[in-house]
């Protein structure tokens, strides 16, 4: 039996073959190091790089190109942020369908904070941000899309609430970079952290931070270290990307990613989002039915307005753990089950402390799957 791979919203899979052709070609016929070396190789992988940061600038709309700072994934991306930018006395507003990579910083850190309510679909209250805010209120961070039933944030309303109260605004764009629309610019954002192995099809381990020079100014190197540039001085460089890059990176992480941004750009996120919302489409029919009968209950939106082709459902008459398992087992279908770190989305949905399956659809979904996953779940929740 083959697998149907229906769990895209923790990592895309199968990558586009370029993705790890460019990984393999990279440590095959170049492997140097980059900002090092004076030869024409490590040359040119610097230039590489610096074309993969310009494309992602322009993906985002981002200000600069060495404004892209690159890390291992979208959590250390955020805590480069937040750990830099939060300090004692600050007050932050988040949302309460927030992942724990945006939750798990602030409460460590002992920050003060108060999640803007969003509705029982996981939508956000917008009316409800100005109650929300005090006087030492100094950002908002938001998710874009939730990780947990696909609903798309309002990032330009927000945005322009930001501007209005002098806020600075910060996305996490784990599960959007690569298929919704981001634009630094025209949605007021200071900073947006994101992933490279979920829609920008890169691999594990590649991720960043692209942010205004103001806000890099203002936010202190969260690592140091050697960054081959500036070498008289002890002290890490004051520009960009070196002040928050030093070490040696994953350049076949990135060399791979680049790909992946190549392709996404290629096949424009706008037609991957309207194939993952055509599958959505089908799987939120079926299980309309199934709900109808009893069988499952939706969590989130029961069509395709505002959200990605991530779908959670709760199995009302067997242990959701043991559904997903018997998914698997006898079908084939693989999901993510539990509370998709998202504890507070799950509290927002009703769906606290038992959690869900969830479904997240890809590029290299088909009908077929779709199909084959409500037949699946009609034969283990009937
Ligand atoms: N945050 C990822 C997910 O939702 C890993 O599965």
């Amino acid at each position: 039996m083959d697998s149907i791979y229906l769990d895209n919203a923790s990592t895309t899979f199968p990558k586009p073959p370029a993705v790890p052709a460019a990984v393999v070609d990279y440590m095959t016929n170049s492997g140097v190091n980059v900002s090092r070396g004076s030869y024409a190789a490590a040359y040119a992988a610097q230039e590489r790089l610096l074309e993969v940061r310009q494309n992602l600038c322009e993906l985002f709309n981002g200000p600069d190109c060495r404004n892209v700072i690159f890390t291992k994934n979208v959590t250390e991306s955020l805590n480069l942020l937040l750990r830099g930018f939060v300090h004692p006395g600050d007050h932050i507003l988040v949302s309460s369908m927030e992942h724990n990579a945006v939750m798990r910083p602030l409460v460590e850190m002992g920050a003060e904070f108060t999640r803007i309510p969003c509705n029982a679909q996981g939508e956000l209250c917008t009316e409800r941000m100005e109650e929300c805010l005090r006087p030492n209120t100094r950002a908002v961070i938001m998710t874009h899309a939730s990780n947990v039933c696909g609903t798309v944030m309002p990032l330009a309303e927000v945005g322009a609430f930001c501007k209005a109260h002098k806020l600075k605004f910060f996305a996490d764009c784990a599960q959007s970079a690569g298929v919704l629309d981001i634009d630094m610019r025209a949605m007021h954002l200071d900073a947006v952290a994101f992933t490279g192995h979920k829609g920008l099809m890169g691999p594990q381990g590649t991720g960043g931070l692209v942010m205004t020079r103001e806000l890099a100014d203002e936010l202190p190197p969260f690592l140091a270290g050697g960054t081959g540039s500036a070498s008289d001085s002890e002290r890490m460089p004051a520009f960009l990307p070196d002040k928050f890059e030093p070490g040696t990176p994953n350049l076949p992480g990135l060399m791979g990613l680049g790909a992946g941004v190549d392709f996404v750009r290629s096949v424009t996120p706008a037609a991957v989002l309207a194939h993952e919302l055509t599958l959505t489409a089908q799987f939120l029919d079926g299980l309309t039915e199934l709900e109808r009968r009893g069988l499952v209950r939706i969590l989130g939106r029961r069509d395709t307005v505002n959200r990605t082709g991530v779908v959670s459902i709760q199995t009302p008459r067997r242990d959701e753990a043991e559904t997903a398992a018997a998914l698997e087992e006898r079908h084939g279908i693989l999901t993510r089950v539990g509370l998709h770190c998202a504890p507070n989305a799950h509290k927002t949905l009703g769906s606290f402390p038992h959690g869900s399956i969830r479904f997240s659809f890809g590029w290299y979904n088909t009908p077929a799957d779709v199909s084959r996953a409500l037949e699946a779940l009609e034969a283990e929740c009937g």
